[in-house]
């Protein structure tokens, strides 16, 4: 089945033709090129894919772009440049906020989303709402002081 489904994809107004089944994950790097955004479980356990929908963080691979539709979609590429990075994004590489860097973009997305929620408290606040942004590496001395020093 193909739906119609209308996204505003860091501030640009879209419309697609979709097989229903399409997942927002998909969409974006698929149709988007937006290859930011990174697969890692696929199932919603890792936070790899994390994007902002309307400004609240979800797992975009849990997420059918169908479901997702009139809505604002904020990905990394859409919070800085590289001339200008986003707050987050300069902290994260000023405290070494990964190593890999592969699942950096969901966690900075989710640190976004967290600072915007108000759970950047202290850091036991912190590692429990980053809890499902996995890093392999575990670099998550840094990310949390990224976040604290974003957050101030
Ligand atoms: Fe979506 Fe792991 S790829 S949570």
């Amino acid at each position: 089945e193909t739906v119609d489904v209308t996204l505003t994809i860091n501030g640009r107004e879209q419309a697609f033709s979709l097989d229903a089944r399409t997942t927002l994950l998909d969409l974006l790097r698929e149709e988007q090129d937006l290859t930011g955004t990174k697969v890692g479980c696929n199932h919603g356990q890792c936070g790899a894919c994390t994007v902002l929908l309307d400004g609240t963080r979800i797992n975009s691979c849990l997420t059918l772009a169908a479901m997702a539709d009139g809505s604002e979609v904020t990905t990394i590429e859409g919070l800085g440049t590289p001339d200008e990075l986003h707050p987050m994004q300069q902290a994260f590489i000023e405290n070494d906020g990964f190593q890999c860097g592969y699942c950096t973009p969901g966690q900075i997305m989710s640190a976004v989303g967290l600072v915007a929620e108000g759970h950047a408290g202290d850091e036991a606040e912190i590692r429990e709402y980053m809890s499902g942004n996995l890093c392999r590496c575990g670099a998550y001395k840094g990310i949390v002081e990224a976040i604290r020093q974003a957050r101030d």
